[in-house]
This record gives C-alpha cells, sequence and structure tokens, in this order.
C-alpha cells in the first residue's frame, strides 16, 4: 500500500481559507506530509497559530481573497506557482427565501465562491500549464449537486463551482494536470456560524442529534486523492456522515 502512494514531501501547495474548518485541517494534513504549503485567509492570528505547528512547512499571507489588491500582493509572491492549489475559501449567507434575500450578501456569497475561487484557479492553472504538472483541488459541496429551500445562492455558487470543474477537466486532460472536485455533506465547522451570523444557536442546532462529518474526515479524502499515483484523477468525491443521505436528509435523534 505503501508503495502505491504517492509521495507529496517537498511539493508545494496553496490552501484558500486556511484559517478554519476544512482549510485548516487539509493545511495540517499536507504538512504533515511534507508540503510546503502557502496558507491563505482573512484572519492572520489564525493563520500565525497554525504555522506554529509546523513552522518550517506552512507560510502564511492574509487576506481577502476578494480584494483585487491581494490578488495582485499574491501574484508578486509568486503564491499561484504552487504544485496543488486547495480552493476552499468559501461560505454561505443566511437561509432566508431568494425573495427575502439580500444584495450584498448575495454578491459576497457568488464572488467568494465563484468570482474569486475562478481567479486564483486560473492563475495557478496557467503556472501549471506552462510545468505541464500540477493537482487542483476544488472544495464543492453536496450543494453542487443537489438545491434545497433557502439555499438559491448557495446551491447556485456551489454548482457553478462543480461545473468549473467538470469544465477544467475537459481543457486539462493529457496535460498531467488534475482537477478533483471535492463535495462534501454537513461538515462540523465555522460554515454554519458564518451563515447564522453570529447566531450561535441555530447554528449549534445544525450539527446536533447526528454524528456530523470532522474537517479531518474531509482532508483525510483530500490527501487521498492527491497521493494517488499520476495517472489517476479521482474526479469526484462525495463525502457524507453516515447518517446524511442528501443535502436535506438527516436523520437526528
Ligand atoms: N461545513 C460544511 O458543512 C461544508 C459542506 C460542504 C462544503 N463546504 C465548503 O467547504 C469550504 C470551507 O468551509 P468550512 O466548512 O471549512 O467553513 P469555515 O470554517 O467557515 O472556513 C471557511 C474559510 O474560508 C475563509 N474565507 C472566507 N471568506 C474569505 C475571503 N473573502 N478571503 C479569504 N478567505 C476567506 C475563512 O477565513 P477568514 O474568515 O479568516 O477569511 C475560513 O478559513 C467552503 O467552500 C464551503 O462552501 C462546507
Amino acid at each position: 500500500m505503501n508503495n502505491y502512494l504517492e509521495s507529496l514531501n517537498g511539493k508545494t501547495a496553496l490552501v484558500t481559507g486556511a484559517s478554519s474548518g476544512i482549510g485548516k485541517e487539509v493545511t495540517l494534513f499536507l504538512a504533515s506530509a511534507g508540503v510546503k504549503v502557502l496558507a491563505v485567509a482573512r484572519r492572520e492570528n489564525r493563520l500565525k497559530d497554525l504555522a506554529d505547528h509546523f513552522p518550517e512547512e506552512i507560510s502564511f499571507l492574509a487576506g481577502d481573497i476578494n480584494s483585487s489588491e491581494f490578488i495582485i500582493e499574491l501574484e508578486k509572491i509568486d503564491a499561484f506557482n504552487v504544485d496543488i492549489l486547495i480552493n476552499n475559501a468559501g461560505l454561505a449567507l443566511g437561509k432566508n427565501l431568494f425573495k427575502d434575500s439580500n444584495d450584498e450578501e448575495n454578491d459576497l456569497v457568488l464572488n467568494t465562491n465563484i468570482s474569486s475561487a475562478f481567479k486564483v484557479a486560473k492563475r495557478v492553472l496557467q503556472k501549471m500549464s506552462h510545468k505541464k504538472s500540477g493537482d487542483i483541488v476544488n472544495i464543492c459541496s453536496i450543494a453542487s449537486h443537489e438545491v434545497y429551500r433557502g439555499g438559491v445562492v448557495y446551491t447556485a455558487s456551489k454548482h457553478a463551482f462543480r461545473a468549473m470543474s467538470k469544465a477544467l477537466r475537459e481543457e486539462t486532460y493529457g496535460e498531467n494536470i488534475r482537477v478533483i472536485s471535492i463535495s462534501p455533506g454537513l461538515v462540523k465547522t465555522e460554515f454554519s456560524k458564518v451563515r447564522y451570523q453570529g447566531d450561535l444557536e441555530k447554528a449549534k442546532s445544525t450539527y446536533e442529534g447526528y454524528t456530523p462529518l470532522a474537517a479531518q474526515d474531509v482532508a483525510f479524502q483530500v490527501l487521498q486523492s492527491l497521493q494517488c499515483p499520476r495517472h489517476v484523477n479521482i474526479d469526484e468525491v462525495i463525502i457524507l456522515a453516515t447518517d446524511q443521505a442528501g443535502a436535506s436528509r438527516v436523520k437526528r435523534n
């Protein structure tokens, strides 16, 4: 088995949204596999704490992925020139019906989950195309496959992200560039705290009465996909809690 898995030791990675949840755990898994990771998110103190776990492997740059100045800053330090991209930063805001939703919040979700994720992927891909090598991992969602009431903007954004992944496969096959979509169901992270904008009771109730996925469960799938031999592209992983069978189907006590 160990001979089957590819070593990631010495590779380089860019992880967006590394300050919490899935991005943080993926960063730790990659660093423990010997990958040099550039961790990106807005909360600098969180990134600093993360880097303290693996000071040799993890460096960080704090900034807002939706800011063009930050994209330029990343370009200046050659941050897009990596072997692995974990395109992870994302969010949902609220669960209002679409007719009652807020335009500014909708724009923030669409900008983060689509426009900025696309910008990052494009810049990394330009470098990978030149080197004819690289792996792009897009953290999609069960909401990339299904829709639900109160999820018009989020599910639309995640469908778009998955469509981008699939279409990118059409442009990269035969080029030694792998594009991997990982679609988790409910994962216990800060996602619900952000979605419900600080309403901790509501956020907590999302994960009550069953065992949700942990960020580590998703990070493990990311690592496994990357460790497959280079002729293997894990196009799509859907990972759900055992008690979840679809976007809206969760068995609670
Ligand atoms: N949790 C779930 O149930 C679930 C299920 C399926 C898919 N996902 C997807 O998984 C990804 C990670 O979510 P998570 O569950 O790990 O949630 P999380 O704990 O809230 O993490 C989100 C990360 O994205 C970063 N981020 C958000 N906006 C950003 C911006 N404008 N610029 C830079 N970084 C930004 C956050 O960092 P800062 O706030 O420090 O900037 C944070 O590190 C998202 O794309 C989400 O859609 C989550």
